[in-house]
């Protein structure tokens, strides 16, 4: 059962619901495309769906139901009210309690294999829910934390509350990020912005503790969790990977960068049903090419700085090589401000120059400013 104290329906509005490319109008910003998520969301689980709710504020309850065998048993597409049955009362009951609508699945013939006994398959389903609240508490994670212009809203599974899981760690103290980019995207009349924040997150000896860094790993471990959050209305649809425009590399896996993009340009990133996959458009791809390298070769020093310091030295000297990789991340940040204020100012050409005369002179110091590749 999925409950929500949202809007609810008014019998008009669930009869609409339930058809597949229910049509209405989409304010920017809402969730929604194509009218089709509730339906194929749950009966690519179950086989009989039940939608019980009311307009907010409102006294009549609506019950509404598709059931695929009695479908098949008919030979006819129906909705129909099912009566009062046991599902059916439990859900009135959450709407007495204040929900404004109930989505039940009955008959989940895909989540479990179906020669599965009791004690297997309650643990599946336990496994089941506990991957559910991960990928709950990543996707919507904005919205869990109120960071977002829409409300805040709550999600809690089998009655626990879940915390917003942030892919950029960004209360860590030793998590740094690099200046913002804003790009403007045109789609026929129109002009979508689409921005880009950087981040580099602290390497596993920087952390504020152990826990946290396994925390923040992510469902898919390190390494496969650098590189793009792609969040539509602050909703993340992909994550993982560098979405074509570099491979993923362990010497980069501390890099991690999210790109927002609003309702109006989903013709452009082309948005499946699901909210689960994007494909970028060509020109971004391109314009992120630069951000992107200059992200990755800043992380690749940041994850190379501790890995200089051997476990067997001695303690003394550990210190004083943790002190220098401290300084090698001042100074690439330093060299990424350099180069960033060059290219703002048009004078990148001017920098090149300098940068030659100064590998000249002090290579030591060009490399730690990143400036010998340039
Ligand atoms: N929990 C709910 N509370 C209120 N209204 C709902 C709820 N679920 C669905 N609706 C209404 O039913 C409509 C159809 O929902 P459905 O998820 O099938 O399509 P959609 O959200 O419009 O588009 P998409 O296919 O992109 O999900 C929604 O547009 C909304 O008006
Ligand atoms: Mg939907």
């Amino acid at each position: 059962m999925v409950a929500d104290d949202g809007d609810g329906m008014t019998s008009n509005a669930v009869n609409e619901a339930l058809r597949f490319g229910s049509r209405r109008d989409y304010e920017e910003g809402e969730l929604g495309r194509y009218g089709l998520g509730l339906k194929t969301a749950s009966l690519s689980q179950c086989r009989s769906l039940t939608v019980v709710s009311r307009r907010k504020g409102g006294a009549r309850t609506t019950v509404r139901q598709i059931d695929l065998d009695l479908i098949a048993n008919l030979d006819q597409w129906v909705v129909a009210d099912p009566g009062r049955t046991p599902a059916v009362v439990r859900a009135r009951q959450r709407i007495a309690e204040g929900m404004n609508t109930v989505v039940v699945w009955d008959y989940l013939d895909r989540v479990l294999p179906e020669d599965m006994d009791g004690g297997w398959a309650r643990r599946r389903l336990d496994a089941t829910a506990t991957k559910t609240m991960e990928h709950l508490s990543m996707v919507f994670h904005r919205y869990l934390a109120g960071a977002t212009p829409a409300a805040k809203i709550d999600i809690i599974v089998n009655g626990q509350k879940l915390e917003p899981w942030d892919p950029f760690a960004t209360s860590e103290p030793e998590t740094t990020e690099l200046a913002t980019q804003t790009f403007e995207l045109q789609l026929g009349d129109t002009t979508g912005i689409v921005r880009l924040r950087r981040f580099i997150l602290p390497s596993r000896d920087r952390f504020s503790s152990v826990t946290e860094f396994e925390a923040k790993s992510g469902p898919l471990k390190w390494n496969r969790q650098q590189g793009l959050y792609i969040y539509r209305a602050d909703r993340l649809v992909q994550w993982g990977g560098w979405g074509g425009v570099r491979a993923i590399d362990e010497h980069t896996k501390l890099a991690r960068a999210s790109i927002d993009f609003g309702t109006v340009l989903d013709p452009l990133f082309n948005i499946n049903v699901a909210k689960m996959r994007v494909s970028l458009p060509t020109q971004l791809r391109q314009m992120l090419e630069r951000p992107v390298h200059e992200l990755c070769s800043q992380a690749g020093s940041f994850y190379r700085g501790p890995k200089t310091e051997a476990p067997s030295q001695p303690k003394e000297a550990r210190r004083s090589v943790e002190l220098s990789a401290g300084n090698a991340q001042a100074s690439a940040s330093a060299g990424l401000a350099l180069r960033s204020a060059a290219l703002q100012s048009g004078d990148f050409d001017a920098l090149k120059r300098i940068a030659v005369v100064l590998r000249d002179q002090v290579p030591e110091l060009a490399a730690h400013l990143g400036l010998d590749s340039l």
